[in-house]
């Protein structure tokens, strides 16, 4: 098969390079010369794990290759993939859909024999009709049919994920696109990914009510975290305890300082704008965007309840800031707000980051960056674990300690337990887990 891939962005490369490392050949388009060049040299412009070696290997192997100017790659393409940003629109939170429909126009007049033009990119329900009507118009004699495929790849973890995907959702009513379609992904079928034909409209839909139904799951243990807190539980066995029943399943029941990144909170406000648009409000996803949003500024009042209520004239050590580990995306990352509202309390941060530092450079002010934890934690009050990188899983506890000028350690992210944090001295605090130290001190007092 020969695919088309417009945008090299996140979806766009890691697509276009996992297709390519299927034995398709692949012709990646951007209109950025300086990303294109970079490309070309195997220099990969995102900290994805993995990707600059599946790059490089498919552009030797002549299956690979990155061009500006697009009309000889859609021409001979099979199938051309939109994989452009899609924002949220200043103002009203809808996904914004001009890189999309300027794409659409823009392949338009190089169309050549039956072609599936396939939207990879995040977008609302309809666009896909939308695409069709701007290429039809343009186009009244192509022979094309336009599916929905999402992706539902998550950064540090995407060529995994698109190599052995839980399933694939194609969504089209034309018979020759989905026969083409099902060449494009079956290199896949020897891993029984199950492929899933539906509408294009119920596909597009599957895209964001699985984002949202995750972000749901992650909102939802997050406040049973501090019920938790309240009562006395432990949120780590009650994830445990619940998550072993199929019916609920494991994943994404790890409590923490609330859901960021380029998806979740996009996604779930485009959600919540097409439902109330089409009159169906979602009142569950509506909650669940605000409940993460206020999260941010309760663990921030966390951490400056754990340094004795006041973070004024006190040396903050923030480990991690970006949103997950793995990447070096700062979008929506929890640190933002988190590390705002501390200096506004009066505290100085200092943070280190394995990949992060660059982009949150560009967000941040005022904060020092350190090159490794032990220097981040050089004289500070407190420390906090933001992400949980690997790096921060086995910490020198005693170097660690002994960096510091206080002894206050927050875990945002569970990483640790009471019990060892308590044997080096440290005061801990975490999500979620605390109560029964905070319960046995209510109980001693009782005494
Ligand atoms: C997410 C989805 O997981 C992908 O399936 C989807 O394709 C992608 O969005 C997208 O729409 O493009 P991603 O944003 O890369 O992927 O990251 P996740 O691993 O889903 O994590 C999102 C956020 O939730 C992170 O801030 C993470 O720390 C948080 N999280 C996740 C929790 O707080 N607890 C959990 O148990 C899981």
């Amino acid at each position: 098969m020969r695919i088309a891939m417009i945008g090299s962005g996140y979806v766009g490369l890691v697509s276009g390079a996992c297709f390519a490392d299927f034995g398709h050949v692949v012709t990646c388009v951007d209109k950025d010369a300086a990303k294109v060049a970079a490309l070309r040299d195997g220099k990969v412009p995102i900290y994805e794990p993995g990707l600059p070696e599946l790059v490089a290997t498919n552009i030797h192997a002549g299956r690979l290759s990155f061009v500006i100017d697009m009309a000889e790659a859609v021409a001979e393409a099979d199938a051309v993939f939109i994989a452009v940003g899609t924002p949220s629109r200043r103002g009203d939170g809808h996904a914004d859909l001009s890189y999309v429909y300027e794409v659409a126009a823009e392949i338009a007049p190089f169309i050549q024999g039956f072609t599936v033009v396939v939207t990879k990119s995040t977008v609302p329900i309809g666009t896909g009709d939308e695409v069709e009507r701007i290429i039809r118009a343009k186009r009244p004699d192509a022979d094309v049919a336009v599916v929905s495929n999402p992706e539902f790849l998550r950064e540090g973890a995407a060529i995994e994920d698109f190599k052995r995907p839980d399933r694939i959702v194609v969504g089209t009513e034309d018979e020759r696109a989905r026969a083409v379609m099902t060449e494009v992904y079956r290199p896949l079928y020897l891993n029984r990914a199950p492929i899933l034909f539906t509408a294009r409209r119920t596909s597009e839909l599957i895209k964001y009510a699985s984002n949202a139904f995750l972000a749901t799951k992650i909102t939802f243990i997050n406040e049973i975290a501090d019920l938790c807190e309240s009562v006395g539980a432990d949120v780590q066995d009650v994830a445990r305890g619940i998550g072993l029943d199929n019916r609920i399943g494991g994943k994404f029941l790890h409590a923490g300082p609330g859901y960021g990144g380029s998806c979740f909170p996009k996604d779930t406000l485009a959600l919540i704008k097409t439902g109330q648009d089409a009159g169906t409000p979602l009142r569950i996803v509506e909650v669940v965007a605000a409940s993460n949003d206020y999260r941010k500024r309760t663990m921030a009042r966390k951490i400056i309840m754990a340094c004795n209520g006041s973070v004024r004239g006190k040396k903050i050590a923030i480990l991690g800031l970006t949103f997950k580990p793995n990447t070096d995306d700062m979008r929506e990352s929890p640190a933002l707000t988190i590390i705002t509202v501390l200096q506004d309390g009066g505290g100085a941060v200092i943070a280190y980051d394995p990949q992060g530092v660059e982009q949150a450079r560009q967000l941040l002010s005022d904060v020092t960056f350190a090159h490794d934890p032990y220097s981040c934690a050089e004289g500070a009050d407190a420390v906090v674990i933001m992400t949980e990188w690997n790096e921060f899983r086995a910490l020198d506890f005693t170097r660690l300690r002994n960096a510091m000028r206080g002894d206050v350690l927050v875990d945002l992210r569970n990483v640790y337990n009471a019990e060892l944090a308590a044997q080096y001295g440290f005061a801990y605090t975490s999500v979620g887990r605390n109560a029964t130290a905070s319960l046995k001190t209510e109980i001693k007092a009782a005494e």
